[in-house]
């Protein structure tokens, strides 16, 4: 997995360098949070899917990249004040303690804004990339993740059902993880339907059991493991999978979404041997 992280982590700097020929404090505030380490998983999934399905990694780079800026703006936003409100991200201060509000929220925006004017370079026949364009902009908004977040907040000190958090975390989580396997396949013409379904039902179970493993990870590990505030779901009184269920519930569920998502590779007829060794990760991580 090294060399992919390599790869996208080089990749992420040549773009972010070439966005602008000024070394501005927009620019360095941007660079802060895209390029800040991070377990890359998005970018992960991305090669995962390309190297199952046989497209060029050259390709998907571009992919990878555009959703990467989707989730580092996703984080820089989650954490404001006007948010989750917290001031530790992969062991450094977030980024609106490191420069300021305005700044980190303008960071967010040009950082949405390069992710697509970086997919709309894909290597790549020009109707693909339009319904690339279309499903990322659809699964980071109103349905995906901008529409989660709006959930999980509104969520914030309420008792709230089983299926309205696991609509929450479809959203908030899920949506970009789908991205990931959706734009993937988008680019495999000729690709059986009832394989492509395969592939985003795994995305699908894979997103809710990231989120899951997070929530159980904020409650059970420390803040210098994280790299991000402990306990910080109590602080703010979010609705999770521990707080609804119960820690050992949680753990069952975070296992029942792997299983399943396991199961799908199972019954791909492609190579998911790299999809799979990531899913395994998905579970097993600490942090
Ligand atoms: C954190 O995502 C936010 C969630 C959606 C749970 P990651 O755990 O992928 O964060 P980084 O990118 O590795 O820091
Ligand atoms: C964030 O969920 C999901 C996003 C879309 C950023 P969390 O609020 O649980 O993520 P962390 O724990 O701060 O990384
Ligand atoms: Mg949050
Ligand atoms: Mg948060
Ligand atoms: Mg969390």
């Amino acid at each position: 997995m090294l060399h992919y992280q390599n790869r996208i982590n080089s990749f992420l700097s040549k773009q972010i360098e070439a966005s602008s020929n000024e070394n501005s404090r927009l620019k360095q505030s941007m660079q802060y949070s895209l390029l800040s380490g991070g377990k890359r998983i998005r970018p992960l999934l991305v090669y995962a899917t390309a190297e199952s399905l046989k497209i060029n990694l050259d390709t998907a780079d571009y992919i990878a990249a555009a959703i990467e800026m989707i989730h580092a703006y996703s984080l820089i936003h989650d954490d404001l004040p006007a948010m989750d409100n917290d001031d530790l991200r992969r062991g450094k201060a977030t980024n609106h303690i490191k420069f300021d509000e305005a700044t980190a929220i303008l960071a967010g925006d040009a950082l949405q804004s390069l992710a697509y004017e970086t997919l709309a370079n894909t290597p790549a026949d020009a109707p693909n990339v339009v319904a690339m364009i279309a499903k990322l902009a659809q699964l980071s908004g109103i349905v995906g993740m901008a529409g989660g977040q709006s959930l999980d907040l509104m969520a914030e000190n309420k008792n709230i059902g089983m299926a309205d958090l696991q609509k929450i975390h479809a959203a908030k989580t899920g949506a970009l993880l789908q991205a990931c396997v959706q734009l993937t396949t988008e680019l495999k013409n000729n690709l059986a339907d009832d394989c492509k379904i395969k592939y985003h039902l795994f995305a699908e179970h894979l997103g809710v059991a990231f989120q899951i493993v997070d929530d159980i990870l904020d409650v059970t590990q420390d803040t210098e493991t994280l790299g991000k505030p402990a306990n910080s779901d109590t602080k703010n009184k979010k609705a999770t999978y521990p707080s609804l269920l119960g820690l050992q519930n949680a753990k069952d569920q975070a296992d029942h979404h792997i299983n399943k998502a396991y199961h799908l590779l199972e019954n791909i007829e492609f190579n998911t041997d790299m999809l799979k060794q990531l899913t395994a990760l998905i579970l097993q991580r600490n942090h």
